[in-house]
């Protein structure tokens, strides 16, 4: 009865040039185990449900992309999305489908694209959030202790007792710096980790109140999914979807959110420092890979080709990457304006 949808459409612009449209950072094996974030996330649940109820909801781009990766999954578990609208529509698209074959159904909604280094202690985590959505329609998500007013993520504002699901009082996703830096220095926030859990029940009531819209078009869908009608009519409503988040579209309105503390060893990968955080550093603080010559250089991610000799002197506190035809060149600590470079060099293409 436990379900798990993984989302996978995202470009990782942040990340760029390493996550691009045409293969964002989903795909990539970033910590070179060998295997692809995707797959890592897909392994990460074994044991929370079969993988029959495992589901990804990508771009149609991407189509080949994840059935080459997950060979195990059927094509129906496979779900294309014609544009991109953000992750509400992913997720109501997923959970409406799940819901049509199986309305009692528990939720678990994972991006593709975190480090997760305690993988047991995660696992119980998600029992426990799973614990209550059986019991309770509630929206649970689960909260990562912060550890500096990062303006990229959700902060949530919990009440604090002893039980491990805790009720919800504010949700503000992705505040600017100045409220980041309150919400820190409180002590009473935590740090969206951008995984969900609920039943179908509660999350078609949320879409119901606060995106009518959407709820709508994918109620309107039960009659479609599983059959040779499902993609057309995606196809055909998708364009009319808002492109909104999950985040700003239901978790900062809805009044039964409720949030699991967790620490097992999170990372959201989504910029250049974050991968810095969580790489081994050479004896110069510096994370390396490629074919490099390097003097007086410190504090530096360099990620070039390994067909490419790249020799460098006198580098401090930079980004630099080479991916396919294009190369970054970077302050480290100025890596929100790789977003700014990205769209400027979409302008050129
Ligand atoms: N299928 C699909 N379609 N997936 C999408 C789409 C889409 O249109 N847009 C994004 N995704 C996927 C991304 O690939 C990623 O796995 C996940 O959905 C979350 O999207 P992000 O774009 O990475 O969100 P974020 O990191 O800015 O913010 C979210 O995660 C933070 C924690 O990492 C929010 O939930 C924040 O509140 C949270 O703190
Ligand atoms: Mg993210």
């Amino acid at each position: 009865n436990t379900y798990v949808i993984i989302m996978a459409g995202g470009v990782g612009t942040r990340f760029w040039p390493f996550s691009r449209t045409n293969y964002p950072k989903q795909f990539h094996d970033v910590l070179g185990t060998g295997k692809s974030m995707l797959q890592q996330t897909v392994e990460r649940f074994e044991g929370i449900c079969p993988i029959e109820n495992i589901y990804v909801v990508t771009n149609h781009e991407y189509e080949q992309l994840v059935t080459e990766q997950l060979p195990l999954l059927m094509p129906d578990q496979i779900l294309l999305e014609p544009h991109r609208r953000n992750t509400a529509p992913c997720i109501a698209y997923a959970c409406y489908k799940i819901g049509a074959k199986n309305p009692d159904a528990n939720i678990v909604v994972a991006p593709a694209d975190h480090i997760i280094l305690k993988e047991e202690t995660f696992r119980d985590t998600i029992r426990v959030a799973l614990g209550a959505t059986r019991q309770e329609d509630i929206l649970v998500t689960l909260g990562i202790q912060p550890t500096r007013p990062d303006t990229g993520y959700g902060y949530i504002q919990y009440i604090p007792d002893k039980r491990m699901v805790k009720k919800v009082k504010t949700f503000t996703e992705k505040p600017h710096l100045d409220l980041a830096i309150q919400f820190l220095e409180s002590g009473d926030f935590v740090w969206n980790a951008g995984i969900f859990v609920w039943n179908v029940r509660a999350l078609k009531n949320a879409v119901t109140s606060f995106l009518p819209d959407i709820a709508e078009l994918f109620g309107e869908g039960e009659k479609y999914y599983y059959t040779q009608e499902e993609v057309p009519y995606i196809n055909k409503i998708y364009s009319h979807c808002g492109n909104i988040s999950i985040d700003n579209g239901i978790m900062e309105k809805a009044d039964n959110v409720h949030v699991v503390l967790s620490s097992f060893g999170w990372s959201d990968l989504g910029t250049w420092k974050s991968l810095y955080e969580v790489s081994e550093k050479d004896e110069n603080q510096n994370v390396t890979d490629g074919n490099l010559i390097l003097h007086d250089t410190q504090d530096c991610i360099i990620k070039t080709p390994a067909d490419k000799l790249v020799a460098i002197n006198g580098l401090h506190g930079f980004i630099v990457a080479e991916y396919d035809d294009v190369l970054l060149i970077c302050r480290k600590e100025e890596e929100q304006k790789v977003k700014e470079l990205v769209a400027q060099a979409r302008e050129l293409n």
